[in-house]
């Protein structure tokens, strides 16, 4: 038998026989080295007679177990990595038997819950849904149990510290021998997902109202403004027209000149707000030089442009010479109505392949760590607006600002969208 063992077990010959002399009966697993020098694996069972035989005898019986053992491993090794797979998945996973009692959870649920497994294993799952979503699970249970197939829904779970969770459910039957013996799913946190979608819905109905606002705003000072100016422009035509003194005819005719001076400058500003002609005809760097000096006009505040690197005659895509133009509208615009700035500097420049605008003011700065918070909550529209445009040009917008050091718009256009549209010939 020693000259059967496999080289590196022969010791544990010895001690086999020690064992069999003392105890006359012993099983256990020998590793064996067949002829072609492969191991294998034995189980075998021996006994030790020594009535009634001449000289004592050992009789026994083995069996070759190594495949056994193979498939054992692997399948300990792939129950293994199934667990693991389990226990380290983000979202929850849960089994729950056809009677709605949990019989497993992994990490993720109670990290999710807040309960721990002890807590949650035996418990159903009426017990963690929002009171609002029991029918709706209790229905989509049902129907699980007349179709195959995966069920996906949403619904509301409380944890344990009593906030309402959102989560996307989705789940299937689990069989043993053909016959349905429990549920499956996992569970996802998609509370991040609800609010961004809040936010969305928030900002969409922000931007109506704002568009709502400005065609209000556009039509009073057409109508106060504009119009009274043209109303009063007739009164004074009439008059004109009806009196005989020549001195008094050439005052009424002054004073239309200046009306009229002060009527063109308001429908400029007008035009201005609604499309920059300027943009189309001229480009970006005319017009941006154009509009900061009128915005300097307007609101009294020191603006100093530069765009010492960039050709004016240089022209971008219609694409990013509107969101240019804009965002700088945008970051002017703040600069008047929030920053008490005295001198604001915007520099347009171009670094490669991107057009870089900058826009810093030296007025009371803003917390943008704060800001963020409260822009999702009350959705202005003005920096979101600037983000959104940045983004739609494949850009991005940086706000860096500290109370009392002012605040510095940054921001940064590839000049070569990949999808940019040409620019249509005039
Ligand atoms: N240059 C600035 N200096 C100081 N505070 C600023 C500046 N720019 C923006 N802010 C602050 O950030 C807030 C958000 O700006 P945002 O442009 O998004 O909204 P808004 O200007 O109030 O409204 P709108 O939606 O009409 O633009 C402002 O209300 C203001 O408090
Ligand atoms: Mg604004």
């Amino acid at each position: 038998i020693r000259d059967l063992l496999a080289p590196e077990v022969n010791a544990q010959f010895d001690r086999y026989m020690t064992r069999l002399r003392k105890e006359r009966t012993t099983s256990g697993i020998m590793l064996v080295q067949t002829r072609s020098g492969e191991r294998r694996v034995w189980e075998y069972y021996n006994s030790l007679r020594t009535e009634g035989v001449a000289t004592p005898i050992v009789r026994g019986m083995a069996r070759d177990i190594t495949e056994q053992r193979r498939a054992e491993v692997a399948l300990r090794a792939s129950e293994e990595r199934y667990r693991e797979l389990f226990e380290n998945d983000k979202d929850a996973i849960y089994v729950h038997a056809l009677n709605g009692v949990y019989t497993s959870v992994n990490r993720a649920a109670e990290r999710l819950s807040g309960y721990s497994r002890e807590e949650i294993l035996g418990k159903h799952f009426r017990d963690f849904v929002s009171p609002e979503y029991l029918r709706q699970v209790g229905e989509s249970f049902g129907k699980k149990l007349r179709e195959t197939g995966e069920t996906n829904y949403e619904a509301e779970i409380i944890n344990r510290n009593g906030a309402h969770v959102p989560v996307e459910v989705s789940s299937r039957l689990i069989y043993e021998d053909g016959v349905a013996v429990g549920v499956q799913g996992s569970v996802r946190d998609i509370t991040e997902r609800k609010r961004a979608q809040q936010a969305l819905l928030t900002y969409s109905r922000r931007l109506l109202e704002a568009q709502e606002a400005e065609r209000g705003r556009i039509a009073r000072e057409l109508h106060d403004q504009v119009g009274q100016m043209l109303t009063a422009l007739k009164l004074n035509l009439h008059a004109i027209q009806g009196t005989g003194d020549a001195g008094e005819a050439r005052r009424l005719i002054e004073d239309n000149l200046k009306m009229l001076d002060e009527a063109l400058e308001q429908v400029r500003d007008l035009s201005v707000d609604l499309r920059p002609l300027l943009l189309d005809d001229l480009g970006l760097v005319t017009a941006l030089r154009w509009f900061v000096d009128h915005q300097a006009q307007r609101t009294g505040v020191r603006v100093e442009f530069t765009s010492d690197s960039l050709d004016p005659d240089l022209r971008f895509s219609s694409e990013l010479e509107t969101a240019c133009f804009r965002i700088a509208q945008e970051a002017l615009t703040n600069v008047a109505r929030h920053a008490r700035a005295k001198t604001v500097t915007v520099r347009l420049s171009r670094n490669r392949d991107y057009l870089i605008l900058l826009v810093e003011d030296d007025g009371v700065g803003l917390h943008v760590e704060a800001l963020k918070g409260q822009a999702q909550a009350n959705a202005t529209l003005g920096l979101r607006g600037m983000q959104e445009r940045a983004h739609a040009v494949g850009g991005r917008v940086k706000i860096d600002s500290a109370t009392d050091r002012g605040t510095q718009v940054f921001v940064e256009l590839p000049i070569a969208m990949p999808n940019a549209r040409p620019r249509s010939p005039k």
